[in-house]
């Protein structure tokens, strides 16, 4: 590989180059973070002496030798020389080295419970159930829901003396209320409308909104890859999806003035969402410097009415994931007192077809 070392300790995959005889040629910082162990240790070792119990991970390694084919598979859980247990993302490549031999690429993506939460397949099929419970529900409440707001309006004209105008009044103002919950409940209703855009478009937008809703008083920093290109997606969508979540951090903030909100975009090669994997996806991380998501919430912020917060819905994460969701994408977060970060992947491969 004729990579610049420095460049590869700089992202946050695993990468594990083996020669033909699967001896390790090179690993990465985060590799070695990853396999907890360091260059120095494992550099000339065998793959095998790698692991505790390397037999599943030996079987992908020489299948792709074999088969010189990539291979990817999802959550391997390996078994390090410490004793604990890994789950990781896998992805082996071979690589045909300038002495004729083949070797393997290997990356390495670790991945904990919370971070694979949105991407699960039985997780997303549990949410497609809640959501048809929902929509049953929202129709039943929102057939009624007119008929009251109609004849309520009727009444109003018919009042005989004009201070009862005040009750007719909540009637109409409570309805429309629930009205709006019940939409907002639905999440987006409509088919997407899919056109050529920069996701630094959506973003600036996003950033304009809120500055001018913190009253400048927030620090955006912009971190994005100009080189993403062009694709087709949702603008309005994506717009209320990056909102709501830039909105939360805004208002999860004890002080507007301390709140730093880092908006970043990079490109990613072999995603995997449910079972599909795809080559290249665009990915947005919305991070923040708040206290972080309550413990007890981790593990489902992305349901509906859920909430931390007193006047709070809990619909923005629901309705952002859904929307993400239509994209073909997912929507990961991870949390703790002084870093939240909300991570959006949009497959980018339409751009190709
Ligand atoms: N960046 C964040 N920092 C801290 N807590 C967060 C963050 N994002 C979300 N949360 C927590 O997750 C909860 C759910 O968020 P969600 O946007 O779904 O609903 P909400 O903000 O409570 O209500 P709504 O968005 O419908 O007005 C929030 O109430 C908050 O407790
Ligand atoms: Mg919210």
């Amino acid at each position: 590989m004729n990579l610049e070392p420095k460049i590869l300790d700089s992202i946050s995959t695993g990468v594990l180059v083996l020669d033909s005889d699967l001896r390790v040629c090179s690993l990465n910082a985060a590799g070695q973070a990853i396999l907890d162990t360091s260059e120095a240790r494992c550099l000339g070792e065998d793959a095998k002496n790698l692991l505790l119990h390397p037999e599943q991970w030996l079987g992908i390694l020489t299948q792709v030798l074999e088969s010189d084919s990539p291979h990817a598979s999802r959550s391997v859980a390996l078994m390090l020389l410490s004793g604990q247990e890994i789950h990781v993302d896998v992805i082996v490549t071979p690589h045909h080295r300038s002495d004729g031999e083949t070797g393997l690429l290997v990356e390495l993506l670790a991945v904990d419970r919370l971070l694979r939460i949105s991407r699960d397949g039985n997780l997303q099929h549990a949410q497609e159930t809640s959501r048809a419970i929902i929509r049953g529900l929202a129709h039943e409440i929102k057939n009624p829901l007119g008929g009251v707001r109609g004849a309520a309006q009727l009444l109003a004209r018919e009042l005989p003396d004009e201070h009862l105008a005040e009750y007719t009044g909540i009637i109409i103002r409570e309805a429309d209320r629930l009205r709006d919950l019940v939409d907002r409940l639905l999440g987006p209703n409509r088919q997407l409308e899919l056109k050529p855009l920069n996701i630094h478009e959506v973003l600036e937008h996003v950033r304009n909104l809120i500055s001018a809703e913190s009253e400048n008083r927030v620090t955006i920093i912009r971190d994005y890859d100009p080189s993403l290109p062009e694709f087709p997606c949702d603008r309005a969508q994506l717009i209320q999806a990056v909102l709501n979540i830039t909105r939360n951090a805004l208002q999860a903030a004890p002080s507007l003035a301390d709140c730093k909100i880092t908006l970043r975009t990079r490109s990613q090669r072999q995603f995997t969402v449910g079972t599909k994997l795809h080559r290249l996806v665009c990915r947005v991380d919305i991070i923040d410097n708040g206290p972080g998501i309550p413990e007890e919430l981790q593990h489902s912020v992305f349901a509906p009415m859920v909430t931390g917060r007193a006047e709070g819905t809990g619909l923005g994460l629901s309705i952002a994931q859904s929307s993400v969701q239509l994209h073909g994408g997912a929507i990961e977060c991870e949390s703790s007192p002084g870093e939240t970060r909300f991570t959006i992947f949009l497959p980018m491969e339409q751009t190709h077809a």
